[in-house]
């Protein structure tokens, strides 16, 4: 121990004289013997040290003469600025709080482990052949069949697997989508909407223009007036109001960018989940001329740090998009893929989303009877019976900023309206929190509200 405490001494001491100039390029070093003498260690430390600096190329050896220094351009060091945290506020870590009023993520608590750890061990012994090999970017073809009969079932999307692009995260997908266009697509976002999304287009030169909502969804006299080469919506839950666009305004959005050659992207985001009514078929399912772009994720139904998204391509942009990505590598996690594949075709996805529904149906519930009673009419509940979250307008004279600094510091992670509007909302007497009713436990979800109360009243 001491030995390799010594080695590494000797190492660094020696590297440092190099770098600094303390020897003359092509100086002779001290002897093996010399040193090991001098620092009281055996002549092999010195020796191990001495070989890995001639590793590393800072010394080189004349046969039976000794080691010698290279010659080396001194490097530059600018100046000593001590490097500065980026955020003078350390954001406090997520899961450190008491309460999670998160829209963003599930309830993994009741994540079937053991199940998913028997399909990784299945994945592994039926695809080894696939794994030892480099994967192409569109993501495994047995995944991809899974994906195109569950969406087929379940949200009326008929595509064929070729048309399915697996990656790990939607901005992956629209990135890589986009690198198939020029520079500056216009595209039409709802305001609200989702921020993320607005901001990758944004960075990534793109011409993006905030479309308002109205009670049927986002405005299609706006989109008219704008002219958009693409329009991104949340048809089945407008996120993050929730609405739930009716047929007469996908018909005649649907239409508008039939007749003018332009694309929808359409968000199915959290459509798997449904409280009141059956679900709510897709855009893509409407659409005839294709015109639709799909995305869809497993982040709501499974867990956001899964990293497992799709995207449905119409054929007209699907040659140049194979064609733009022939030589790249997914960077899906393929024993995931495997893993998610083998989750589907047993039918325990199903099975989990149909015992998650039950749990989720128990704290929506739960949380709209304590609100009500809690609040009473200084509330109003935008609630589409739909999705992991919904709004919650409540009467008051705090700002958003304070609501949300009262929350943190009373360790409830919880979001408002305007983190997802371009502008800054008007500041009135009513503000609309984002509840997110997923990871909170059942039993602190009344604790949470009793909280939350104190927050706005006190
Ligand atoms: C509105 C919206 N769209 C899309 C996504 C999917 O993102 P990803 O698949 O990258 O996790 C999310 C995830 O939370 C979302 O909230």
């Amino acid at each position: 121990m001491a030995q390799t405490y010594k080695y590494r001494e000797i190492y660094l001491k020696t590297k440092q004289d190099i770098l600094s100039q303390q020897y003359n390029s092509h100086e002779k070093l001290p002897s093996k013997r010399q040193l090991a003498n001098d620092q009281n260690v055996s002549i092999n430390t010195v020796k191990n040290a001495y070989e890995q600096l001639f590793a590393e190329g800072y010394i080189y050896t004349k046969e039976r003469q000794g080691y010698f220094v290279e010659a080396l351009n001194k490097l530059i060091i600018q100046d000593h600025r001590i490097p500065q945290p980026i955020h003078n506020n350390p954001t406090k870590i997520k899961s450190s709080y008491r309460y999670s009023f998160s829209h963003m993520t599930t309830d993994i608590s009741q994540f079937p482990i053991d199940l998913w750890s028997k399909h990784t061990k299945e994945a592994f012994r039926l695809f080894q052949n696939e794994m030892s090999e480099i994967p192409i970017y569109k993501g495994p073809i047995e995944l991809r069949k899974s994906i195109a009969q569950l969406i087929s079932y379940k949200r009326g999307v008929t595509c064929y697997p070729d048309q399915i692009i697996v990656s790990s995260g939607t901005a992956n997908l629209l990135s890589a989508l986009f690198n198939t266009f020029s520079n500056n697509q216009k595209i039409a976002m709802e305001n609200p909407g989702y921020s993320r999304m607005r901001k990758l287009f944004i960075d990534m030169g793109q011409d993006v223009v905030n479309i308002p909502l109205d009670q049927k969804g986002l405005s299609v006299n706006r989109v008219k007036s704008e002219q958009p080469d693409f329009v991104v919506t949340t048809p089945s839950h407008q996120f993050p109001t929730g609405t739930i666009m009716p047929i007469s305004r996908r018909i005649e959005l649907l239409n508008w960018v039939t007749e003018h050659n332009k694309y929808i992207i359409e968000d199915d985001y959290d459509s798997e989940y449904k409280y009141g009514t059956d679900n709510i078929p897709s855009l893509y399912s409407l659409d005839k001329n294709d015109r639709v772009i799909y995305l869809g994720t497993f982040s709501k139904t499974l867990m956001p740090s899964l990293r497992v998204s799709y995207m449905v391509l119409p054929y007209p942009l699907l040659y140049k998009f194979d064609l733009a990505t022939d030589t790249a590598i997914t960077d899906l996690s393929l024993i995931n893929a495997y893993t998610l594949h083998l989750f589907i075709k047993s039918g325990n996805y199903e099975k989990y989303i149909r015992k998650m529904h039950h749990i989720y149906t128990e704290k929506r519930e739960l949380f709209l009877k304590v609100l009500n009673k809690e609040f009473k009419e200084d509330i109003s509940i935008y609630d589409m019976e739909a999705g992991l979250h919904f709004l919650l307008s409540i009467k008051t004279s705090l700002t958003y900023q304070e609501i949300e600094q009262k929350a943190h510091d009373n360790s409830i992670e919880l979001y408002t309206l305007r983190r997802f509007m371009v502008d800054e909302p008007a500041n009135s007497k009513v503000k609309t929190l984002i509840i997110g009713f997923a990871k909170i436990e059942l039993e602190d979800i009344e604790p949470a509200i009793l909280k939350l109360k104190e927050i706005i009243y006190e």
